[in-house]
């Protein structure tokens, strides 16, 4: 009831109903249980070893808040949803557990430094679930890498057949993101990573208490140096959101590149029957919805980053009720982003590469034209001169609708005599992929070293 409220004491009146329920958070917070209640345990035992609470006082705390995670964990009990929030419901079970003495955790501490410390923890969590994921993958990309690493296919610029690459180059760049994507996120946790608790309310406490030592307790690397700060700091929820946004729009672009992949247009590879879904009207459709989905979450997750953003943009310091709003927009980001990553890692896993229909595609639209140019050039025709000249030569081939190598020798000639009968060997496309020998091209060593290095991320 809201007259039972734990702050009761100073009012004659008890909570509307209304209002009592627009302010409880339980509903959302709850996800924090488990984070709620291992900082408690870590308080407790903090307040038992400075004196300011008894040993026996502490020990009979931390055993019986071990009881009630027990029992939340198995579900012997359930969440009181009247709670004000996880907080309030955590104190007030164990309070009517052990009666006084429960009520002495709450001494040298407040709601303010204690959800500070609990969303933390329990992003630390998620987003180290996370990492695990994108590394998994990375895996996946790997593995589709290594089995494609002779796939020739169309690069693209303008989404305009540009030059030859083999698949696994492709598919490895979006490896390349996924790695920078998990060095952000481990970036934020190392930033993130310093206990707020003991702040208090604002201002820090009384009491002689330990605050590296709860910090240590809880796998942080230490303390936040300004209770202020402690308390109202939620920037390592935008920072967390910007680089799950960032993951977020890599999945995006890949999956609209496997939209456009799996269409009858391009067909370069075909998902499972197990990750695709069909049309209740028309019986020839499989459609990539998982793709499209992801592709259509992404929207959600920046629109998360930004309604925090909004929320902080304004507010005095230290805490504000505002900030209550935190939470359910990262929760749904986190479950999000975990979501469209346990879908996807199968989906790659599964995914067939059409490696003849890439083939096909890689043989028209003059991909090889570049290499016709360099081919010039090293034969000491100055580029320029060279890129024109090709360039004529493939507007010859478009008017006669054939492609660079089919043109005769004689043809070749007229244009430019430098051009000798080696030349078809240097445009074939497997002689325009091998000769791409720079560090990061599309070229077999290079291809070979992005693998490795991507099999030492996921390992
Ligand atoms: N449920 C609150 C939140 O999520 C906990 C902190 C409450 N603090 C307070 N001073 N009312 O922000």
């Amino acid at each position: 009831m809201a007259n039972d409220k734990m702050w009761a004491g100073r009012f004659t009146k008890s909570l509307s109903q209304v209002a009592d329920d627009f302010n409880s958070s339980i509903h959302f917070d709850c996800k924090m249980y488990k984070q709620d209640i291992t900082g408690s345990m870590a308080h407790a035992a903090m307040l038992g070893k400075q004196g300011i609470i008894s040993a026996e006082d502490s020990e009979l705390i931390i055993a019986t808040l071990g009881e009630i995670l027990a029992d939340l964990n198995e579900g012997e009990i359930d969440f009181d949803m009247t709670a004000e929030d996880i907080h309030m419901f955590i104190e007030m079970e164990l309070t009517k557990r052990i009666g006084d003495v429960g009520k002495r955790l709450h001494t040298a501490r407040s709601r303010n430094d204690q959800v500070a410390l609990d969303i933390r923890m329990y992003l630390r969590d998620e987003t180290n679930d996370i990492i695990a994921l994108v590394k998994k993958l990375i895996g996946a990309v790997v593995k589709v890498a290594k089995e494609n690493s002779d796939a020739i296919m169309p690069g693209y610029t303008h989404l305009q057949r540009a030059q030859p690459i083999v698949f696994a180059h492709q598919i490895l760049a979006y490896g390349m993101m996924f790695e920078r994507d998990i060095t952000r996120l481990e970036d934020a946790i190392k930033r993130m990573n310093k206990s707020p608790l003991g702040s208090c309310a604002l201002a820090g406490t009384t009491y002689e208490t330990n605050r590296d030592m709860v910090a240590e307790k809880l796998g942080f690397d230490g303390v936040t140096l300004n209770s202020i700060d402690g308390v109202s700091d939620r920037d390592f929820c935008i920072e967390l959101q910007a680089a799950y946004s960032t993951l977020m729009m890599h999945l995006s672009r890949l999956s609209e590149e496997i939209i456009l992949w799996s269409s009858w247009e391009f067909k370069f590879i075909e998902l499972d029957d197990s990750f695709t879904t069909g049309s209740s009207i028309m019986p020839q459709k499989k459609n990539s919805d998982m793709a499209e989905l992801v592709r259509g979450k992404t929207g959600r997750v920046y629109g998360n980053l930004l309604a925090t953003l909004t929320m902080l943009k304004g507010l005095p310091l230290a805490y504000n009720k505002d900030m209550q709003e935190d939470k359910e927009q990262i929760f749904d980001s986190v479950e999000t982003v975990k979501k469209c990553l346990e879908v996807y890692i199968p989906m790659m896993e599964t995914m067939k590469v059409l490696k003849d229909n890439m083939y096909k595609a890689a043989q028209k639209g003059f991909i090889n034209a570049t290499d016709l140019a360099d081919y010039l050039a090293k034969k000491n025709v100055p580029f320029r001169t060279a890129y024109k000249i090709v360039g004529t030569i493939v507007g010859e081939c478009i008017e006669k609708g054939i492609v660079l190598d089919e043109m005769p020798l004689e043809a070749y000639k007229a244009h430019c005599a430098d051009f000798c009968d080696d030349l078809y060997n240097e445009i074939s496309l497997e002689t325009c992929v091998a000769k791409r020998i720079s560090k990061g091209g599309t070229g077999p060593d290079s291809v070979k070293m992005q693998i490795e290095f991507l099999e030492g991320i996921c390992k």
